[in-house]
């Protein structure tokens, strides 16, 4: 295992950020952290990262506590925060090296900057890169040290679609090389794409955990069959009936095959078209929205201004 958390609990005052999560995360795996805005994930992962102190509970990262052995951990980790400032006069190529500078086996520079697809940006000064390259370039840094565990906070939020689907390559890059990856982020098809486990966290506890495909049994939920008649023709009870007020007619039924056989045969007889027939199950969107729209949220609600910075006294 690369990640084990036990019963992690994690105060600020009286907001109670982390309640209670559990977790495991296996080595190779990427494992990807869901949740609304304030429900805690930022401050879950900056625990596993030995950056926050805990309140209770269990943890071990590597086979080690994040927060007694932080320095022996520090060197196997690496860590892309929500948000970051890096030294804008130093070019690509320079601000890598230095942070390589700091472990005991980096991965040599030029090996990092085609990881993540920088390497015609190696000369540029940092300032000069856009923000989807800056990102880049904090993954960059995290993996300068060649770490065994990559801690991403929403390693994608501000990129523009074409960005988004190079910055999974990376990760996907990562994974071939056996590295395992914690990331958290707001994207679905993120998750989707790149996650072999997801845990949706809301109001500081886990809500549901699983594979994208069988997340809140969204694999064995009923499908509903969608499709449109035209004005004339009216659909039988038994095949939805009424349409909606979009003019989709739907119904769930409890044999599909049967269903299907049945609807298009009626079709058939009647000469009418099934425009748009469709089959539809709940895709990761829609049972994220049902778990956290009911989720308790009992934390204060403050707007979180703390974004990628350190609690005071534990700065990096
Ligand atoms: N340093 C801090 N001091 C006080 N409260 C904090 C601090 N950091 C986070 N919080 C509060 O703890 C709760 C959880 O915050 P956290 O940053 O972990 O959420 P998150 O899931 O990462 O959210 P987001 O999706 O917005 O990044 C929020 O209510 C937040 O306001
Ligand atoms: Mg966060």
């Amino acid at each position: 295992m690369a990640v084990r958390v036990r019963g992690l609990i994690k105060s600020y005052g009286n907001v109670h950020a982390v309640r209670g999560v559990d977790l495991t995360i296996a080595r190779g795996e990427v494992f990807a952290l869901l949740g609304p805005n304030g429900a805690g994930k930022t401050t879950t992962v900056e625990i596993l990262e030995g950056y926050r102190r805990r309140d209770g509970g269990e943890v071990e990262v590597l086979g080690l506590d994040p927060q007694r052995q932080r320095a022996r951990l520090k060197k196997r980790i690496g860590i892309v925060l929500q948000s970051t400032g890096i030294d804008s006069y130093l070019t690509v190529s320079e601000t890598v090296a230095m942070y390589a500078g700091y472990y005991p086996h980096p991965r040599p520079v030029g090996e990092v900057l085609e990881l993540v697809g920088l390497t015609e940006k190696q000369d540029s000064r940092v300032a000069r890169l856009s923000g989807g390259q800056q990102r880049r370039l904090d993954v960059a840094i995290a993996l300068a040290g060649d770490p065994e565990l990559l801690f991403l906070d929403e390693p994608t939020t501000g990129f523009d679609p074409s960005a988004r689907h190079e910055a999974w390559q990376v990760v996907e890059n990562l994974t071939s090389l056996g590295k395992t990856v914690l990331l958290t982020t707001h994207y679905m098809d993120e998750a989707e794409h790149l996650a072999d486990q997801v845990a949706v966290i809301a109001g500081g506890r886990i809500v549901a955990e699983g594979t994208p495909a069988t997340l809140a049994g969204r694999d064995t939920a009923r499908a509903i069959v969608g499709y449109r008649l035209p004005d004339a023709v009216a659909a039988p009870p038994r095949f939805g009936g009424a349409p909606g007020s979009d003019g989709l007619i739907e119904f769930a039924p409890d044999d599909l095959t049967a269903a299907l056989h049945q609807l298009t045969g009626w079709a058939m007889d009647h000469g009418v078209a099934l425009d748009g027939l469709r089959i539809s199950r709940p895709t990761l969107e829609d049972v994220y929205l049902r778990l956290t729209g009911t989720a308790p949220d009992e934390t204060d609600t403050v707007p979180d201004g703390t974004a990628g910075e350190r609690p005071n006294g534990e700065q990096r």
